[in-house]
C-alpha cells in the first residue's frame, strides 16, 4: 500500500529519493517523508509532511541534503494511525540511531509494543511500523544486517522495509515478507524500492528479493541472506519497460493517458498469441494442452475492477468452451469452504499481482490441489511467484489509481483463454474459432478509431451536464452487467458520487424505488440478444421520470428514440462488447470528475495496490 525507496552510492541522493517517491506516489499519498544520512554527520535532513509529494517538497524546501549519498523515502497509505506528520515515515528508534521506511503491516505490533514499553521504550507514533526500528536498535551490536536478521523472525504479518543506522551511513538493510521489494543495480550505487519505476530512470538492472530474505546494500554491492544463510550471488535481470510510462506524455492526467493507451494494451496482449488459423498459444500457464482440455471447472478470484473482468470472462468461457465458471471476490472466497481441488483451474486476476486478498484466495485454492494461474500485468509480482502458471496482460505500467487499460487487457487475455479452451474442448469449430480470432483482432483498431473520433468529446460534454447529480443508477443485462459494475465503480472512485449497479432484471426488485424525477440512469444497451429486454427496462425507468444515458452500439438508430443521451460504443460481436462499452463509461466517469475539479489520479482514501486485507 505504501511506497518505499532507498539509495546508497556515490551521488547526492536527495533528488533521486524525491523523484523516486513521485514515481511511487500511486501506491499511497496520505503523507510522505524522507531522511538523508551522511558519513560523519548522521541524519542531515529528515522531513515528513501530510499530503502528497508536492506537500513534502514544499515542506522540504530547496535544501541539498548536505550532499548526502544515502537515504530512504516513503509515501504512505495509512493503515495503523491517523494521517498525521507524527505517523508519517521514516520512523526512528527512540535513541534516533535506526530509521525505517515500511510498506505492509506488523500484525503482532501491539504485543511487541507493550513488551518494548514495559522495557521503558517511549513511542513517538501510533503506527505498527515503529516497533521495527525500536527492536532493531535494541538488537544492534555494530552490524545492522545482523540486527535485522535477528528481529525478522519476531515480526508477524506482511511487510517490506528498509533500515538505516547512523553508525553505518554507507549501508542500507532491507527485508520483505509477501510485500514487494526490488533492488536496482547501478554503477557504484544501489537502489531498493517497492517497485521498479522508482528507479527506472537510473538503472534497468534489477534483482528481486524473495520472502523472508534480508539484503544489505552498499555502493559497491549487495549481500542477501535467508535466515542466517548467505545466498549465492543473484545476477540482475534487465527490464525493458518504457520509461515514458511513468510520465503523462502530454495528457492532463495518467488516467486519461491510460484510457488512450487501451488500443496498444489490447494489441500487445494479443501479441503473437493469436495465430492465423485461429489457434491460441499461451505460454506459461503451467498446463499443456492435454491438461487444459481436461479442466472441468474454473474458479476466478479477484477484487474490484479485476473481479469485473472475471465476470466478463465467465460469459466468454462458458459460451465458447462450455466450462462452468465460478467468479467470486477474493476477500470472500478466501474465508469460505474452498471446494476447488485437483483438476480445477483457478484464475487469480490481479493487475498489480500484489492484492492481499487475491493472493490469499489463490493460496487457499493451491493448497487444495487446484492449478492456479495468475492473470497479472506485473512481471515478477507476488502473484507470479505464488501461482503454478501466469497469463500476462501486456498493458504496460498503469499509474492512475482507477484501473482502465489493465481492465480491458484482462478481458482480452481472458478472451484468448476462452478461445483456446473452446477449441481444446471441441466446443468451437475451427471455422467458428477463426471468426472469433478475427473479431478479437479487430477490437484494438475499433477502440483506437473510437478514441480518435469526436465521440469521446461528446461523452465529456454529456458528463459535464450530469456532473452535479447526487446519485446514478447503472443497469444492464448479460455481458452488460459487469460493464455496469465497472462503469459505476469508476464513477464512485474518482467522482465520489454514490452509484448502484444492478442487472436490469433485478431493478423491479428494489432499486427502482430510488428513482425520482430526473434521476440519471446509465443503461448498457449494446446490440445483442437482450437488447429488446433492456429497452423495456429503459421504458420502465423513464415512466418514473428518470433520465436515461444509454451506452449503445454505433449505428443503432433505435436507441435514440428511447434514451435522453447516447454514449456510442464501437461495434463488436455482442459477447465482446464489454471491452468496447466500458471505454465510454471510463470517459463518462472521467468527465464528471473533471467537471467537479477532482484529482482523478489520486482519489481520496484509495491506493493503487491493496496489500492489506
Ligand atoms: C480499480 O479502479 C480499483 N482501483 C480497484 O478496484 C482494483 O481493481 C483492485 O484493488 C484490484 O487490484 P489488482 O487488480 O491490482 O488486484
Amino acid at each position: 500500500m505504501c511506497g518505499i525507496i532507498g539509495y546508497v552510492g556515490g551521488r547526492p541522493c536527495r533528488e533521486l529519493i524525491l523523484t523516486g517517491l513521485e514515481r511511487l506516489e500511486y501506491r499511497g499519498y496520505d503523507s510522505a517523508g524522507f531522511a538523508l544520512i551522511d558519513e560523519g554527520h548522521g541524519v542531515v535532513e529528515s522531513v515528513r509532511a501530510v499530503g502528497n509529494l508536492a506537500e513534502l517538497r514544499a515542506a522540504a524546501g530547496e535544501g541539498n541534503g548536505n550532499g548526502a549519498t544515502a537515504g530512504v523515502g516513503h509515501t504512505r497509505w495509512a493503515t495503523h494511525g491517523r494521517v498525521t506528520t507524527a505517523n508519517a515515515h521514516p520512523h526512528a528508534s527512540a535513541d534516533g540511531s535506526v530509521l525505517i521506511v515500511m510498506n505492509g503491516i506488523i500484525e503482532n505490533y501491539l504485543e511487541l509494543r507493550s513488551e518494548l514499553q514495559n522495557a521503558g521504550v517511549v513511542f513517538a507514533s501510533d503506527t505498527d511500523t515503529e516497533v521495527v526500528p525500536q527492536l532493531i536498535a535494541r538488537a544492534y551490536d555494530g552490524d545492522l544486517a545482523a540486527a535485522v536478521r535477528a528481529v525478522l523472525p519476531r515480526l508477524g504479518g506482511h511487510f517490506a522495509f528498509v533500515a538505516a543506522h547512523v553508525s553505518e551511513p554507507g549501508r542500507l538493510v532491507a527485508a520483505r515478507r509477501e510485500c514487494p521489494l526490488v533492488i536496482g543495480v547501478g554503477e557504484g550505487e544501489r537502489f531498493v524500492a517497492s517497485a521498479i519505476p522508482a528507479f527506472l530512470s537510473e538503472t534497468r538492472d534489477v534483482v528481486l528479493i524473495e520472502d523472508d530474505e534480508v539484503v544489505a546494500l552498499d555502493a559497491d554491492g549487495h549481500a542477501i541472506w535467508q535466515g542466517e544463510e548467505r545466498q549465492p550471488a543473484r545476477p540482475p535481470s534487465r527490464v525493458d519497460w518504457d520509461e515514458d510510462a511513468a510520465e503523462k506524455g502530454g495528457y492532463e492526467s495518467f488516467m486519461l493517458k491510460e484510457i488512450h493507451e487501451q488500443p496498444a494494451a489490447l494489441w500487445d496482449t494479443i501479441g503473437d498469441r493469436l495465430r492465423g488459423d485461429g489457434s491460441v498459444e499461451l505460454d506459461g500457464l503451467g498446463l499443456d494442452d492435454a491438461a487444459l482440455a481436461r479442466v472441468e471447472r474454473i474458479h476466478v478470484v479477484a477484487c474490484g475492477t479485476s473481479y469485473h473482468a472475471g465476470l466478463v470472462g465467465r460469459y466468454l468461457i462458458e459460451d465458447w468452451a462450455r466450462v462452468p465458471v465460478h467468479v467470486e471476490v477474493a476477500s470472500e472466497y478466501r474465508y469460505r469452504t474452498c471446494l476447488a481441488g485437483p483438476g480445477d483451474l483457478v484464475l487469480g486476476i490481479t493487475q498489480s499481482g500484489e492484492t492481499a486478498d487475491t493472493l490469499a484466495a489463490m493460496r487457499v485454492a493451491r493448497e487444495r490441489g487446484a492449478h492456479v494461474v495468475a492473470v497479472t500485468n506485473i512481471m515478477g509480482s507476488q502473484a507470479t511467484r505464488d501461482a503454478d502458471g501466469v497469463l500476462y496482460t501486456r498493458a504496460g505500467l498503469e499509474i492512475g489509481v482507477a484501473a482502465t487499460k489493465t481492465h480491458t487487457a484482462q478481458v482480452m487475455a481472458l478472451s484468448l483463454l476462452a478461445l483456446k479452451l473452446g477449441r481444446l474442448k471441441w466446443a468451437l469449430t475451427a471455422a467458428g474459432a477463426l471468426d472469433l480470432a478475427d473479431e478479437l483482432r479487430r477490437i484494438p483498431d475499433a477502440v483506437e478509431a473510437y478514441l480518435r473520433s469526436p465521440a469521446p468529446e461528446r461523452v465529456m460534454q454529456a458528463a459535464a451536464a450530469y456532473a452535479e447529480r447526487p446519485f446514478f443508477l447503472y443497469l444492464g443485462r448479460h455481458v452488460g452487467v459487469p460493464v455496469c459494475f465497472e462503469g459505476a465503480l469508476k464513477l464512485k472512485e474518482i467522482s465520489y458520487i454514490p452509484t448502484e449497479a444492478y442487472p436490469a432484471g433485478e431493478m423491479k426488485h428494489g432499486p427502482i424505488a430510488l428513482l425520482e424525477e430526473g434521476s440519471p440512469v446509465v443503461v448498457v444497451a449494446t446490440d445483442g440478444h437482450v437488447f429488446d429486454k433492456v429497452v423495456s427496462n429503459i421504458q420502465e425507468v423513464r415512466a418514473r421520470g428518470a433520465r436515461v444515458i444509454a451506452v449503445a452500439t454505433e449505428g443503432n438508430e433505435e436507441i435514440e428514440r428511447h434514451a435522453d443521451d447516447v454514449l456510442w460504443a464501437p461495434r463488436t460481436p455482442a459477447l465482446l462488447s464489454p471491452i468496447a462499452a466500458v471505454v465510454p463509461l471510463q470517459l463518462f466517469a472521467y468527465g464528471i470528475a473533471q467537471s467537479r475539479g477532482l484529482n482523478v489520479d489520486q482519489p481520496r482514501n484509495l491506493a493503487k495496490t491493496v496489500t492489506v486485507e
